[in-house]
This record gives C-alpha cells, structure tokens and sequence, in this order.
C-alpha cells in the first residue's frame, strides 16, 4: 500500500459523499436563489398600491354643510369636482329640457353605462339611484380643458344657469350638459356612490 492511498480518501465516480467543490456550489446556487427573491419581494411589493394611493384615487366628501342652492369644489385625482345641492326651479328647469335641444345626447355617466342625457341620468349615483337634488360633475371644460365659472357664490352661470367657460365661451346648463359654443361634450359625471344621506365618495 502506497503513502498516498493511505492519506487521501477514494473520490472516484461512484463515491455518493459531496465532494468540497459540490459544496460550494451547492451555497453559491442558494445564495443567488436567496438574493434573486429578496429583489422580486420588494418589487412585488412596489406594485401593490399603498394606503396613500388608495386614498388619493378615491374622495370622501361631506355634503352637511351645503345649502339649497350652493355649490362646492372639491379636488379628486387632480381635477376640480363640482358639487352643486340644486333648488325645485333649477332641477324642473333641467328636466324639462327636451333631448332634441342637446348636443350632446349621452349621459356621460360611467355609474350608469351608455344613457341618454337626461337629467334624472346625470344625476344617478353607483347605486343606481336618481338624486336630483344633488350633482357631481367633474370641472373640466370638454373643448381644451378650462375650469368653467358658476360654482362660487357670485360666478356668472352663462346663458343656461349652470356654468359658462370664459376661455372661448362655452355654456353649460344646470345638468352640467353643453348647449352653446365650442365645447363638443357633456362635463362629465365622476364614478361617486353615497356612504349616507350627507355623505358620498368619488372615485
Ligand atoms: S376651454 Fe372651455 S370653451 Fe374652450
């Protein structure tokens, strides 16, 4: 028997102990699997949206203080939301507006799906319910995006006694509906629901 063979253990083919080489290969694979997961978690993670985009995308707002007749603006995804608590004349001035006076014939009312515009339609909440005394219209001016006056107290309504976009003339009526100049669609109603009688949430 040789000094070598007496010192070295056998490391032929069939030998089933893992060898120092397989061992270090055997930790450098799980520290790569180990390192790959710790990226992919935190990314995953990053697309989950958090609290605070969640409540960016969606608007509580309270109506309590709101007098018959008054208006508000409220900002929801960075675009003005008008909220207008509208009299018995102003709604009967809307409803009585035939469809064939509109230019724009659809509700524009994602709570509702494709309906004409009539005002108990732009009026209608998620819950499927009409409330007339009450619209949610977003402020944005269909033609190139100005705010349209008639929310605050003392703005001029335009011809229609809803609002009117100064930048190149539109008028909006009561219902948030074009009905003169060049804006070629309805303001658009936002997707809203009531939380209770005073209380709704946008988005
Ligand atoms: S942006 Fe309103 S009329 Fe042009």
């Amino acid at each position: 028997m040789s000094a070598a063979s007496e010192t070295e253990p056998a490391a032929g083919p069939e030998s089933e102990e893992p060898t120092r080489r397989d061992f270090i290969h055997i930790m450098a694979g799980s520290v790569a699997a180990f390192g790959a997961a710790s990226v992919v978690v935190p990314l995953v993670h990053q697309m989950n949206p958090d609290a605070s985009v969640l409540a960016l995308s969606t608007k509580e707002v309270d109506l309590s203080a709101i007098e018959v007749g008054q208006a508000i603006k409220v900002m929801w995804q960075g675009k003005p939301v008008f909220i207008r608590r509208r009299t018995e004349e102003e709604i009967a001035e809307v409803s009585a507006t035939p469809l064939s006076d509109l230019r724009d014939k659809d509700a524009r009312n994602p709570n509702l799906g494709k309906a004409e515009a009539t005002d108990a339609a732009r009026a209608t909440s998620a819950d499927g319910e009409a409330r007339p005394e009450w619209l949610v219209i977003v402020g944005v001016c269909t033609h190139l995006g100005c705010i349209p006056l008639g929310t605050a107290q003392g703005e001029v309504k335009g011809d229609y006694n809803g609002w009117f976009c100064p930048c190149h003339g539109s008028h909006y009526d009561g219902a948030g509906r074009i009905r003169k100049g060049p804006a070629p669609e309805n303001l658009p109603v936002p997707p809203y629901q009531f939380l209770s009688d005073t209380q709704i949430k946008i988005g």
